[in-house]
Order: structure tokens, then sequence, then C-alpha cells
């Protein structure tokens, strides 16, 4: 009969092969086009059967693909929601046809957590605090104000409420650090340099930016020694990813703390997609493990970098 079985219905064919279908959320960073790159690599050494779809930042996209997976009846759907946010009516027309989700890379917020089977990805409030950490660190036993610009990831995406909440979490201890502008460079670098063009324009004195990725951080860069400052020393910069040409503004002394993110998700999601279509049990949440680096140990790792 039709519908209904929930058994070998992919459309992998005769050959068994796993048929994935993964939406990503677009190709806004250097972090992104290396996640791509792992999802894609890991996909083909695994045998698995990929069909990726790009949503070029839209959530709209995002859930059209869902729905074409759903319709082309794919083993597995994974995707890295674009915000957290609006998700409930599309998860549970793929819970209703029987076709498991995994989310990777980014939270959903959703109460139902029978929506998907498993999450796999960092911890961001854990890096905001890891940013904080330092920040107060490097302080220590000054006491004149510190006025901090954050720029912000895409407003609603999970790697951008963490990355604040976790930040604004650790420096609230001490009332010196105040963030004196908070706005978001949608994770590019186009909008990390113009957000902080008008930082400078408009805030007469600057001590740190935070910057929730690298790309961000690397445009505000430009924007400083556009506005004859040096990044690094007149500007303290802390950003979060660790992708190659972040780590090499640390290594030169213009970025002076990055709290690492992984996009190497690639190898663990095939794994988790093949025990999930096997009908295994998953933990509900999978961490990636993750480190900070300094100017020194950027320049020690910068070689072996591989994204
Ligand atoms: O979701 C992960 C974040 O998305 C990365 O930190 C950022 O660079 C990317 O755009």
């Amino acid at each position: 009969g039709c519908g209904g079985d929930d058994g070998d219905s992919g459309s992998g064919g005769g050959d068994g092969k796993l048929v994935l279908g993964f939406s990503q959320v677009g190709a806004e960073s250097g972090w992104r086009t290396a996640n791509t790159k792992s999802i894609q690599e890991s996909a083909a050494s695994a045998g698995v059967e990929l069909k990726f779809s790009d949503a070029q930042g839209k959530q709209e996209n995002q859930i059209k693909a869902i729905r074409n997976f759903i319709t082309q009846r794919v083993d597995v759907i994974a995707f890295s929601p674009v915000v957290e946010s609006g998700w409930d009516t599309v998860l549970k027309e793929a819970k209703d046809a029987n076709i498991p989700v995994i989310l990777t890379d980014r939270a959903v917020d959703s109460q139902d957590t029978s929506l998907y089977k498993t999450f796999i990805g960092s911890d961001f409030v854990l890096e905001g605090k890891k940013a904080g950490e330092w920040l107060v660190k490097d302080y220590t036993g000054k006491t004149d104000p510190v006025n901090i610009v954050e720029l912000q990831g895409t407003p609603g995406a999970a790697p951008a409420n963490d990355r604040k909440a976790g930040f604004a979490d650790v420096i609230k201890a001490d009332p010196k650090f105040k963030v004196v502008a908070s706005q978001t460079g949608q994770f590019t670098r186009t909008d990390g340099k113009q957000v902080m063009e008008t930082f400078l324009k408009a805030q007469p004195k600057i001590d740190v930016l935070y910057a929730h990725n690298d790309d961000m951080g690397l445009g505000a860069i430009e924007a400083i020694e556009a506005a004859g400052k040096k990044p690094g020393t007149d500007i303290k910069i802390i950003t979060v990813d660790a992708v190659k040409d972040g780590m090499t503004a640390l290594s030169e002394g213009k970025i002076n703390y990055i709290v690492e993110c992984s996009p190497l998700l690639g190898p663990q999601l095939m794994d988790l997609a093949k025990k999930v279509k096997a009908g295994e049990t998953v933990p509900q949440r999978v961490l990636t493990e993750e480190t900070t680096f300094t100017p020194e140990q950027a320049k020690a790792v910068l070689a072996e970098r591989k994204y």
C-alpha cells in the first residue's frame, strides 16, 4: 500500500544509499563556506547522496526546501536554521511524513523536542562567555570605564542571540564595562565594515569591539584603519569562529582574541544521519569541542589551519 510505512521508503533507489536533504543558511561568512565544504566532502566519503539547498539567508527558502525534501521522500532531513523561531509547522510536516530531522549548527526554539532527533553544534552561550571572560581578565586591576561596541550576527539567529547573552552575562559583574553601541552586521564583512564606520562616527571613545564572527571583525578592521586608528591596539578586538583570515589577523595583532566555533560538522552529521536512519537512538544534543586563541597561539597553528 502507499503511505504509512516508515520502513525503506527513501528515494535512494536500489543501491541502498542514504539520501540526505540539507538546507544551508547561505554563504554569508568564511565559516559558512567551510561548513558547506565539510558537509559536501563528508557526504561523498560516507557514500551519502546529498541533496544540498542554499537558502540565501531566507527562512521562507528553507521552509520550501524542507517541503521539497518531504515530497521527494529523502531518508533524513538536516538543516541549519537561519533564525530560531517559526519552525513548528514544517517540522510537524516532516514528523508526520516519518522523516527524521537533524538540527545542524543552530538551534530552533520549538518547545516540542520530538520534532527533531538530535542537534549537533556549538554552545553559543559559552562562546559569548569565553569572549567576556577574556575581556574581564584583560582589564583586571583597571577602574576606568571600558566602552564596548558590539557587532551582532543575523537578527534572530541562535548564534547572535546566544553570543550576545553569554557575553553580557559575564561583563555585567563589573559596571566599568559599558556596551555603548550594539547593532547587527549580518555576519558579513560588508556590513561589519559599514556599521563600524557609523560606530566610529557616533562614538567619541571606543575601547573594545566584540564581533559575533571573524568576518564582521575583519570588515570592521578596514573601517578602523580607514579612520586612522590601529586595530588591536587603539581598539581591542574580540571575535568568534577562528577561520583562516581571522587567525591571520589575530597573528598580526589586529585581533586580540578569537573564540573558536568549528564548522567541521560534516563527519559527525553523516554518522548521526546513518544512525537515525537505522533507527538507533542518538543523543538529543551533540556538542562540538572548541578552544580559544591568543595571537601567540594563532601563530603556532596558522600554517596548518585548513579553513
Ligand atoms: O551559526 C554559526 C555562525 O554562522 C558562524 O559563527 C558565523 O560566521 C556564521 O555565519
